[in-house]
């Protein structure tokens, strides 16, 4: 036992039922379901699983999750559209359970994708996996950011700079915030007991964004496709939990449909 274990267990409730959503939803993401309907859909399991949606009504958000498709880079907004084959998409949902917050997103494919939207796409889980592989008390920050950008850029992709991971606990967004760029060794240190968000959003082209006139939808500036994966995880005496784990093994698309 130690002063953070409470903390833990209902932090691996709420991922958990994340989680959950995320797998629960995969089998319906094919060409013709709106982003409405995900909605609805993953609305319904979180509050039939005992949770709420945190970004329903968060600071005048109307939908329960984000939808963000092809050049949007994060913080789209479910409507009538339909998904199209060739499409890509982010569906990042966030379940509060017991007060406790649980916040991932993965990437999902509509039908066949081009081979550069699933270059971009594996670059991107594997940047989050190398920023999360080497979590434990002691490394900095801007440990995780250099991980990131420095499997992404080689391969001429970018890094999103104004959006990050985040703090997380019993509050959906607090310090510290955690950028996807940087350089090793500096920054805050990790403690055990930290609980945060690693979120990188990475751009086949620029990584200049826009947000558009809804005030939320954020878009590449270049108009290039855009990826991201998230997952909450927690420091550790020796290193990391991944709260966020898919229970059905899902990681990356297609997930063996
Ligand atoms: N889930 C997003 C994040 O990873 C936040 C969405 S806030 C919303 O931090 F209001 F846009 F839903
Ligand atoms: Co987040
Ligand atoms: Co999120």
């Amino acid at each position: 036992m130690n002063n953070y274990s409470e903390k833990f267990n209902k932090m691996r409730v709420a991922g958990k039922l994340a989680a959950q959503c995320l797998d629960m939803i995969t089998d319906y993401i094919n060409p013709g379901i709106t982003t409405d309907k995900i909605d609805k859909l993953c609305y319904e399991f979180i509050r039939d699983n005992g949770g709420y949606s945190a970004p329903l009504f968060y600071r005048g958000f109307e939908k329960s999750l984000c939808t963000s498709l092809n050049h949007v880079i994060c913080h789209g907004i479910p409507s009538e559209r339909e998904l199209e084959e060739s499409d890509i998409l982010n569906i990042d949902v966030t379940a509060i359970v017991d007060g406790y917050y649980g916040d991932t997103s993965r990437m999902f494919s509509v039908g066949e994708i081009s081979v550069k939207a699933k270059n971009l796409i594996n670059a991107t889980y594997e940047s989050l996996m190398k920023g999360i592989q080497i979590l434990k008390p002691g490394i900095k920050l801007g440990d995780i950011g250099y991980e990131i950008q420095s499997l992404v850029e080689p391969k001429g992709f970018s890094v999103v700079r104004d959006f990050c991971g985040h703090g997380i606990s019993n509050t959906f967004h607090e310090p510290p915030n955690v950028l996807h760029y940087g350089k090793k060794n500096t920054g805050a240190e990790l403690q055990p007991g930290m609980t945060f968000t690693i979120e990188p959003m990475i751009n086949y082209g620029k990584y200049e964004t826009k947000v558009l006139n809804d005030g939320w939808t954020a878009v590449t500036k270049d108009k290039s496709l855009s990826a991201q994966f998230e997952h909450t995880v927690g420091i550790t005496e020796n290193g990391y939990e991944i709260f966020t784990e898919s229970v059905k093994g899902y990681r990356k698309p297609p997930y063996n449909k």
